[in-house]
């Protein structure tokens, strides 16, 4: 389905919708080496991508583009520690970083004594590598992308904010913090994929495609953004 310049794309089922952008991240990532020599992308933790990397790291392992591509980590808890498996960090590692041959994996120390300067130092990253040319992203079920919770308005790039209660529910964390690219990094994106899975994202993927855009929902931003592609399975339109 087209909405706007952007695509709705529904999948029967969660293999189906994972084995399909495994293939199709594969084809974009080679695209734009082909055409500017490497790829910056972001990718997400949380479960929705996991079978995607499951496949990234065993069919397509050995694909020497992976060496042109530099990925960077959206977000981190605030006083996570890398070397443990509760930091994002560790779990992108785990999931692909460790697998395949990166050129570079760009990434957050949650660990960081002074929370700010970690902050600082991510952005100047960010900025330096500049826009993104693909970046997958999961959505919270009160609409955050990465950690850019609802209601927050910032000029930076990567900001450290207050966890809401659903999601540390939902993630069974207690942390209560994270530092997390912003909607002014994600917009800047040339592409991004939206994945939805089950039932439980059902109201907030209608709220963002077809609510008001509004910092209430971050992810209606996305009705903003002209190569944003939302790739979502029958259970999160409630169909089961
Ligand atoms: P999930 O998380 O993939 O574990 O549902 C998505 C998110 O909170 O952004």
């Amino acid at each position: 389905v087209k909405l706007g310049k952007n695509f709705l794309v529904l999948f029967s089922d969660d293999r189906f919708l994972s084995v399909s952008s495994a293939e199709l991240i594969m084809e974009k990532i080679r695209k734009i080496v082909e055409k500017k020599g490497e790829a910056k992308i972001g990718l997400p933790t949380g479960n929705t991508p996991q079978k995607i990397y499951e496949l990234l790291r065993t069919d397509y392992k050995d694909d020497p583009v992976w060496e042109k591509v530099t990925l960077v980590q959206l977000d981190e808890y605030v006083d996570a520690d890398p070397l443990l498996p509760e930091s994002f960090h560790y779990q992108l590692k785990e999931a692909l970083v460790n697998h395949v041959k990166l050129k570079r994996f760009i990434s957050l120390n949650g660990k960081a004594e002074d929370k700010e300067k970690e902050r600082k130092r991510y952005e100047e990253e960010i900025k330096n590598l500049g826009a993104l040319d693909l970046l997958l992203l999961g959505i919270g079920r009160n609409g955050h992308l990465a950690f850019h919770e609802p209601g927050i308005k910032t000029s930076n790039l990567v900001e450290i904010v207050n966890l809401s209660k659903e999601t540390k529910e939902d993630n069974r964390v207690n942390f209560s913090q994270a530092f997390t690219l912003t909607l002014n990094t994600i917009l800047k994106a040339e592409e991004i994929i939206l994945l939805a899975s089950g039932e439980r994202k059902k109201e907030i993927i209608q709220k963002a495609i077809l609510g008001a855009v509004s910092l209430d929902v971050p992810a209606s931003y996305l009705q903003t953004h002209n190569q944003t592609h939302i790739f979502f399975d029958r259970s999160a339109t409630g169909e089961g």
